[in-house]
């Protein structure tokens, strides 16, 4: 198949990263007789030096355009100034927003190879197997937003209907799982989060009765999360929770350098602004950030962009047994020991960006 991939690699480790990622998306393509095209445009931080915008509007119209979308990480010391008025994160909220990307999909499956680099019990990791879906357009991120030199707000507000269609994403995608979703919220606390159970018992009840709803306080889920991950599976939750709780559940899996992450939405406009469901664009990237403290080194771990690649095959390109065949390659390679530092206490062991994505791209070669 022939397929567009818009590549924004952003900042920090971002490009570090991302470059792993197409090395091995060519070498899908090389082996499967497809062809990728890919195309690179500047986003956040990078984006902000060379046009004074986060997103430039070149790199917003390619996006549209493209068939996937991947990207590395934006952000960093050089554009952290409080008073600045384009921040890189920006660029990132504009591109999820304009392209519909509401449900953000968090996989987290602690690999046996790398029990060793959680800080967690390797008893309480076995069979853990849950994936957030993260509300990604809407809450507390893309309220308004005030600042006067005695105090400052930020507005949460949460529609019906950005509740329900997140919701039936989760439901949807727990019917293909064990069936069992857990909403996260603050109910007793916060008007939205009243609004967001009331909506979600009622999509449940009415449009999933075959699926088991229990709703859980973003509080103690932060503590169940360690302490009993096994007993989750789909859990949905609004943007921030989902940001905050996926950063902690990467501690499951060893470190946020191997989660991935897919950003999905009904589908996004034609250049006339007609709507093309069937054309399903989604957005790819790892969920960490862009690391300033390791970037330029060549020591970012490139696994969860990788891992991100292989949910671009699955989710937008629909090529499930490409996908598999990425996701074991990443597992062969682990279960071989190749090791960013991030991965294991002994600094001699550990190897470099460049050493993991050519042990991927020789597991690449082997059956699937
Ligand atoms: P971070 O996720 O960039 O880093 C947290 C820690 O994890 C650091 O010690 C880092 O070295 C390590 N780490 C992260 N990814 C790694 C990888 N692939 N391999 C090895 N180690 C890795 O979060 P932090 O430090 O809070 O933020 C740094 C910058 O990133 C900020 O400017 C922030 O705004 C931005 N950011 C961007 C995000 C995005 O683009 N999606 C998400 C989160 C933060
Ligand atoms: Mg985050």
């Amino acid at each position: 198949m022939h397929a567009n991939i818009v590549v924004l690699p952003g900042d920090g480790i971002g490009p570090e990263v991302t470059a792993a990622a197409v090395e091995v998306l060519r070498a899908v393509a090389a082996r499967y007789g497809h062809d990728f095209h890919f195309r690179e445009h500047l986003i956040g931080g990078a984006a902000i030096d060379a046009t004074g915008s986060a997103l430039p509007d070149d790199t917003l119209a390619a996006a549209r355009d493209a068939d996937a979308i991947l990207l590395g990480a934006v952000g960093g010391p050089k554009w952290s100034d409080p008073n600045a008025k384009v921040r890189p994160e920006q660029g990132l909220l504009a591109i999820r927003k304009a392209l519909g990307l509401y449900a953000n999909l968090r996989p987290v499956k602690p690999h046996a190879a790398t029990l060793g680099a959680s800080p967690i019990k390797p008893h309480l990791l076995q069979g853990v197997d849950l994936i957030v879906v993260r509300e990604l357009t809407g809450g507390i991120y893309f309220g308004d937003k005030t600042r006067s030199d005695s105090d400052a707000s930020d507005l949460c507000r949460y529609s019906v209907a950005e509740i329900e269609r997140v919701v039936r994403h989760a439901a949807a995608l727990a019917r293909t799982r064990s069936g069992k979703l857990t909403s996260v919220d603050k109910a007793n606390v916060l008007e939205t989060s009243r609004l967001w159970r009331d909506v979600t018992t009622r999509i449940v009840r009415e449009e999933f009765p075959d699926v088991q709803l229990e709703h859980q306080l973003v509080d103690s889920m932060a503590m169940h999360l360690l302490a009993r991950p096994r007993e989750y599976d789909v859990i949905v939750t609004e943007n921030m929770f989902g940001d905050i709780l996926t950063d902690e559940a990467s501690m499951l899996a060893g470190s946020l350098g191997l989660l991935p992450s897919a950003s999905l939405g009904e589908g996004t406009n034609g250049p006339d602004g007609s709507a093309q469901p069937e054309h399903r664009i989604g957005l790819y990237e790892p969920i960490h950030g862009s690391a300033p403290d390791i970037a330029g080194k060549g020591v970012a771990n490139p696994y969860a962009a990788i891992l991100s690649a292989a949910m671009l095959l699955r989710h937008s390109l629909g090529l499930d047994a490409e996908a598999q065949c990425l996701e074991l390659a990443v597992s062969r390679a682990l279960d071989a020991g190749v090791f960013t530092a991030d991965l294991t206490c002994d600094r001699t062991r550990a190897v470099g960006t460049r050493a993991v994505t050519e042990a991927v791209l020789e597991q690449l070669e082997l059956p699937c």
